[in-house]
């Protein structure tokens, strides 16, 4: 069953959260869509952490220290690094496997936040996200027109949803960032292409990674991929340069661009693309977190964190 959103329903959430018109057109448009529009609904009060687990500096603040902004740099891991970075990865697979299990129809993305918190706190990890910029959950659950950030509340899944999960872990000291797209019931054909392309897209663009070559190519790969399937890339979301930081230098664009900088071994970057079936166009709504689509479109993504080596990359996160 297709759930609409309803004028009035539509009306409300307009209100509460300040959409443009912009947003209101492509909405009113989009009522007869085959799938469920979605904005932001009610959440829950905040979830903490127990103090025996290692916070990253902004957990208590949720704001960035000035040492953790900036910086031009793109740092080189050492071993000990390194090592930090290849279990935070594992541990964030881990944890969104775990999560996966629990997708169904009917299950809220409230749910999806509580228990990805319960598996952090099990593990002795920190849920990343968690008020990172005052982020108020554990994970970015972002479904159907929400390209990315969306704030996990008490909407149900619905039948026909995709739903991207992004989960990142703070453990000993490491970031590991990972996300997948999931199938919910039946998605039309549409839908699926726009995973299975995302999916490939990422993918393709880890391939041409290795010490010597350019940045440009991730995005340029990327760009290519989602052309040929009839996607837009979304150009408003990066991956970025991960470790000690959520994230740090070098910026990773996902659309075709020109630039002479070149990958170096031991450097540490998400590759995490989001695909459109419609334009490429977001608006963040006035949570300050919850990027739509403009004209109402199902956007798809996939992310990796990945370790350049001698001869390619290690998919930290696979
Ligand atoms: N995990 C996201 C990324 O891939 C970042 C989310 S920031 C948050 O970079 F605060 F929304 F969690
Ligand atoms: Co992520
Ligand atoms: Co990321």
């Amino acid at each position: 069953m297709i759930k609409k959103l309803s004028y009035s329903v539509y009306r409300s959430l307009r209100t509460k959260f300040d959409i443009s018109s912009a947003y209101n057109v492509a909405v009113t448009k989009a009522l007869d869509r085959k799938f469920s529009l979605v904005l932001p609904q009610e959440t829950t009060p905040f979830r903490t952490i127990p103090d025996h687990i290692q916070k990253p500096p902004y957990a208590v603040t949720g704001h960035l220290a000035p040492k953790q902004i900036g910086g031009e740099d793109v740092e080189v891991k050492n071993k000990h690094q390194i090592v930090g970075m290849r279990k935070a990865g594992k541990m964030a697979r881990k944890i969104l496997n775990q999560t996966a299990e629990c997708l169904k129809i009917g299950i809220t993305t409230d749910e999806i936040d509580a228990k990805v918190h319960q598996l952090c706190i099990e593990n002795d990890v920190y849920p990343s996200p968690l008020n990172y910029k005052h982020f108020p959950k554990s994970v970015c659950t972002s479904i159907n027109n929400v390209a990315c950030h969306g704030i996990p509340d008490l909407r149900p899944l619905t039948d026909g949803d995709i739903i991207n999960v992004d989960i990142t872990v703070f453990c000993d000291g490491f970031h590991g960032d990972l996300s997948e797209t999931y199938l919910i019931g039946n998605v039309d054909e549409k839908g699926r292409k726009l995973v299975h392309a995302t999916k490939l897209a990422r993918d393709a663009a880890i391939s041409v990674c290795k010490p010597g070559v350019e940045y440009c190519q991730i995005g340029k790969t990327i760009s290519s991929v989602a052309e040929a399937h009839g996607f837009s890339v979304v150009p408003a979301f990066i991956g970025h340069g991960i470790g000690e930081r959520f994230h740090c230098p070098p910026d990773i664009f996902h659309f075709a661009y020109e630039s002479p900088e070149v990958m170096k071994e031991g450097v540490t970057f998400t590759i995490e693309p989001i695909l459109s079936e419609g334009n490429d166009e977001v608006e963040i709504l006035s949570d300050g977190w919850t990027a739509v689509m403009c004209d109402g479109s199902r956007t798809a993504q996939f992310e990796h964190t990945v370790l350049v080596t001698k001869d390619g990359v290690e998919i930290l996160t696979e």
